[in-house]
């Protein structure tokens, strides 16, 4: 072939290519992602996953911020040193600080663990006196400098209240565009019932964690299966999965606290990473998750508190409440023991 011709050919299909009218989710895409208590434990541990396109796929550049307290601010420098030692592709840009107006600007994802963990024998409320200050001078500053479409993910605990302190005082995004962490209680529900049951835990689906990442929260079995087949038909201890289970769950980060001195980290990590690839990629059409979302009502839970659910992500940020399950006696009074206890910290949220 003629050389003219030949790169007449080559320059035409580059062109066709580019032009392509639907890229896919992972072409060309970038994101602006704040990392809130980035010199921490839970920040130094999700930091690589995020750049190794463990959570927004191996094609989305990232330019990342990190932000701290200002007494931190030499440990993010740390941070970053290992960020450039990791010369990862996927890293477009790094900066840090501790100035959230500076951090937040134009991002498109906040991911909100800078707060302080509980310490062996307080719950978690007990934090919000704390961590609820936070909450509403990030959610101004979110309000007035991030991107109107940005998505969001609370970790500090009390999550569930952290996050709608947030949402409070940050009236410029949709209120479906925030969420708290109760991926880690789901992913700990999967693995209880699949050691119980002696199977691997990819056999084990749909389970659900309802409301408060507390020690109130409901982890439900009832619509759940192993291997496809009803988790209480193949587990026939009533006992068990109406009490142990369930107490197993909900005590899970008091257990980790008291055997390591310090609260869960990488487990921690694990699941931010699990709820945002799943919220932004899409998780698996067979499979339902928990995410902490602002309350529309859905089964009968008041309006505007943060609220776990069952949730079919569908990608690019679209997810539906899981719609029409049966609760029993049971589960109608666990949920509402968790409800109370959301509705009561609401109160204290915005009483302080
Ligand atoms: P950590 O103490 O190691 O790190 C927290 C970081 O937040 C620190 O570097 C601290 O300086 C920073 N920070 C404090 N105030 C800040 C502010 N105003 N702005 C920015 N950063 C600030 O704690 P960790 O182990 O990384 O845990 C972080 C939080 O996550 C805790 O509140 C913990 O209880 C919570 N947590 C939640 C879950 C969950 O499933 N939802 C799981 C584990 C931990
Ligand atoms: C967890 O569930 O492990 C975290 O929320 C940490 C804690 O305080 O329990």
């Amino acid at each position: 072939m003629l050389p003219l011709i030949r790169s007449k050919i080559i320059f035409y299909i580059k062109k066709k290519k580019r032009s392509f009218p639907f890229p896919t989710m992972v072409e060309a895409a970038s994101l602006t992602v704040c990392v809130t208590g980035s010199a921490g434990q839970i920040g130094y541990a999700f930091i690589p996953m995020l750049l190794t396109g463990s959570v927004f796929g191996p094609n989305t550049k990232i330019d990342l911020r990190l932000l701290d307290i200002v007494q931190c601010e030499d440990v993010l420098k740390g941070v970053i040193l290992e960020i450039e030692d990791g010369a990862y592709p996927l890293l477009n840009s790094v900066s840090s600080g501790s100035d959230p107006k500076i951090l937040f600007k134009d991002i498109d994802v906040g991911v909100f663990v800078g707060g302080f963990p509980r310490k062996p024998g307080m719950e978690r409320k007990e934090l919000l006196a704390i961590n609820g200050k936070i909450f509403k001078a990030q959610g101004e500053a979110l309000n007035e400098v991030a991107k109107p479409d940005c998505h969001v993910i609370v970790v500090a605990n009390p999550a569930n209240t952290n996050c709608l302190l947030l949402q409070s005082t940050c009236p410029k995004l949709p209120k479906e565009n925030f969420s708290c962490l109760t991926r880690l209680d789901h992913n700990r529900s999967l693995s209880q019932i699949a050691l119980k049951a002696g199977v691997h835990v990819s056999a084990v689906k749909n389970t659900i964690i309802w409301g408060n990442h507390s020690s109130t929260q409901y982890p439900d079995v009832n619509h759940g299966t192993i291997n496809g087949k009803p988790i209480r038909e193949v587990i026939k201890d009533e006992g068990y999965l109406n009490k142990d289970f369930i107490e197993r769950v909900q005590k899970r980060g008091a257990e980790i606290l008291a055997a390591r001195k310090l609260s869960s980290v990488f487990s921690a990590a694990n699941a931010i990473k699990d709820h945002l690839r799943d919220w932004y990629l899409g998780g698996k059409a067979d499979e339902w998750v928990s995410m902490g979302l602002i309350s529309h009502g859905a089964y009968n839970v008041p309006k505007d508190i943060v609220f776990s659910y069952p949730v079919h992500c569908k990608g690019k940020w679209a997810y539906e409440i899981v719609q029409g399950l049966k609760q029993d006696e049971l589960s109608l009074e666990k949920i509402k023991i968790t409800t109370q206890e959301l509705e009561e910290e609401k109160k204290d949220a915005f009483t302080n």
